[in-house]
């Protein structure tokens, strides 16, 4: 099916190594004990991505490189996860990965899912018994899609990790505009991705100029991508016991990167909450040397 291009080969490239490497070693961590585990992929796409490459700093539309969704990367996994379930709502998307999966060893251990991630994972969340499971959830969504009690309900699993692509710049940063106005259908969506109206104190000023009767007469924007970043780190550590990744991968334009790959983890007894510690740092630390950065 025709794809829709959604990223540069640096940072959709490094999204999904450090998630594909995550997933490897949580699998081989997890392998001798009596935990299934299951993968929950929220946005999960058709399981391939067309890129544009980049030629002397500038999109080449012409050169386009296919690399492996995430979907493919959890299925990758050796040994694999005991249970999969992709979810996307495009039914197109589904039915992409069903084909591409079809003669899979594991294909009868996945389950496809048309509809809306927020409803399909609080439904997985409630239904799931969670004694003798744990799992790792990617919500990897385009904007603000991914509702607060999605995020909630996750955590209250206390089985399940999460990596979050975390939209700071395109739909906390850019949806404020520099004077402080909020449009009108953008503030209900800002409440439903942070879980609170508290965001417009955090990231907004009242301005020194003052009305009449002394009160602002407007407000300042204070936030950037990456104190919005910072912000949704402060609730997550709020709801997962376990705890939450102190590094935020920016991903995205250096100035004003869109996203921020955030990683939370709900488990809290001190074996696990120091296996996830130690394994989001390693996949962050191995993807760091294959895309250059200084480690
Ligand atoms: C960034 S792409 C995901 C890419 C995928 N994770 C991968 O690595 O191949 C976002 C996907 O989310 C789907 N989508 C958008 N809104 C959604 C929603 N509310 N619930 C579930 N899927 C949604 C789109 O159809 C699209 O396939």
């Amino acid at each position: 099916m025709a794809q829709r291009r959604f990223g540069s080969t640096d940072s959709t490239g490094r999204k999904l190594d450090v998630i594909g490497a995550y997933l490897t070693m949580y699998q081989r961590a997890l392998n001798n004990t009596s935990f299934r585990t299951l993968y929950i992929d929220g946005f999960a796409g058709t399981g391939e991505i067309p890129l544009s490459e980049h030629k002397d700093g500038l999109f080449d539309e012409d050169v386009q490189t296919i690399i492996s969704g995430s979907a493919s990367r959890a299925l990758d996994v050796e040994p694999p996860f005991s249970r999969n379930f992709f979810i996307d709502k495009r039914k197109k998307c589904v039915d992409a990965l069903k084909i591409k999966f079809r003669d899979n060893p594991n294909a009868e251990f996945m389950t496809h899912i048309v509809g809306d991630a927020n409803e399909q994972i609080q439904k997985i969340c409630a239904a799931e018994q969670w004694r003798s499971q744990r799992g790792v959830v990617l919500l990897d969504p385009f904007g603000s899609q991914v509702h607060w009690q999605t995020i909630e309900a996750v955590a209250a699993t206390e089985a399940l990790d999460l990596w979050y692509l975390f939209p700071a710049g395109l739909s906390v940063f850019r949806q404020i505009s520099s004077d402080g106005t909020v449009d009108a259908t953008h503030a209900p969506s800002l409440t439903r991705l942070l879980g609170t109206e508290e965001w417009k104190n955090a990231f907004l000023k009242p301005s020194k100029q003052a009305d009449l009767f002394g009160a602002p007469m407007s407000h300042e924007k204070i936030v950037t991508p990456e104190s919005a970043a910072q912000y949704m780190i402060e609730r997550l550590g709020n709801v997962f016991k376990g705890g939450v990744m102190k590094e935020m991968i920016p991903l995205g334009k250096h100035a004003y990167p869109s996203y921020y790959l955030l990683f939370a983890w709900g488990n809290a007894s001190p074996k696990a909450k120091a296996l996830a510690n130690r394994l989001s740092k390693a996949a962050v630390k191995a993807t760091d040397r294959k895309h250059g950065r200084i480690v």
